[in-house]
């Protein structure tokens, strides 16, 4: 599916493609489960999302597109860098201050922070981006995104010796060291209970079973059975 051009005014088109094409270069050598790739579908389904809830489709569309350009996680823990990062490729489209404020909100709200922290939308268009961006990070894409993140950090697979965290903190979260299998306990088997929209439940139920399975296999085979 391509983007929904025809939806847009010509010149939102014109700002949209040209942030694709710039989001793409810079994510072309990502592998730690943020490529091109993840970007792509959390755009396709962000929309998917927008339309079913009737939000703005130029603001999903920029958020989405822009809600990982830099991520606190590979930054030193830095937050902020993400929005101002957003900000500036918005600025240099000339796209307007109000528009630019809408889309920063959302890629602040975006992260998942913890067990313990609550992280609503406040806008039905972060809703839809929020919803897509954990969507992926769920049911067999998002199996294989956490492996090749915890890959990437040398976190072991599996630690029998070490129980999962409930974190009541953004801190305490972001400088967790635990196995991929505790991130499933951690975050992963809980998203689908975060999902804001009707549409995001629906897909999320679905992909919540399959890692629910995938989870309880790899467990007995854990265990030689
Ligand atoms: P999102 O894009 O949903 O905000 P993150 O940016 O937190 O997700 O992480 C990117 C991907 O890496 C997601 O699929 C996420 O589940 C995974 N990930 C993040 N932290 C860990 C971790 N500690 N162990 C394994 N996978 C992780
Ligand atoms: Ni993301």
């Amino acid at each position: 599916m391509t983007a929904p051009f025809t939806e847009l005014t010509p010149a939102q088109a014109q700002v949209v493609g040209a942030l694709r094409e710039e989001v793409q270069t810079r994510f072309r050598h990502e592998s730690t489960g943020h490529d091109w790739w993840h970007i792509e579908r959390v755009y396709r389904t962000a929309l998917e999302i927008a339309r079913q809830e009737k939000a703005d489709l130029y603001i999903v569309s920029l958020a989405a597109l822009l809600h990982d350009i830099a991520d606190h996680k590979f930054h030193d823990g830095d937050e902020q860098i993400g929005p101002a990062t957003a900000a500036a490729l918005l600025r240099q489209q000339e796209v307007d201050e109000q528009t630019i404020a809408a889309v920063t909100a959302i890629i602040r709200e975006v992260s998942y922070k913890g067990a313990g922290v609550p992280t609503p939308a406040s806008s039905i268009e972060g809703q839809a981006v929020q919803d897509a961006d954990r969507l992926d990070a769920i049911g067999a894409i998002g199996i294989a995104r956490a492996f090749a993140y915890g890959g990437s950090k040398q976190r072991a697979l599996h630690d029998p010796s070490s129980a999962p965290q409930l974190h009541s903190s953004f801190e305490a979260y972001k400088t967790s060291q635990g196995s991929t299998l505790n991130h499933f306990y951690e975050k992963l088997l809980l998203l689908k209970d975060r999902m804001h929209t009707e549409s995001g439940k629906r897909m999320a139920a679905e992909r919540h079973a399959f890692m629910v399975q995938f989870v309880e296999r790899f467990l007995k085979e854990w265990e030689g059975k």
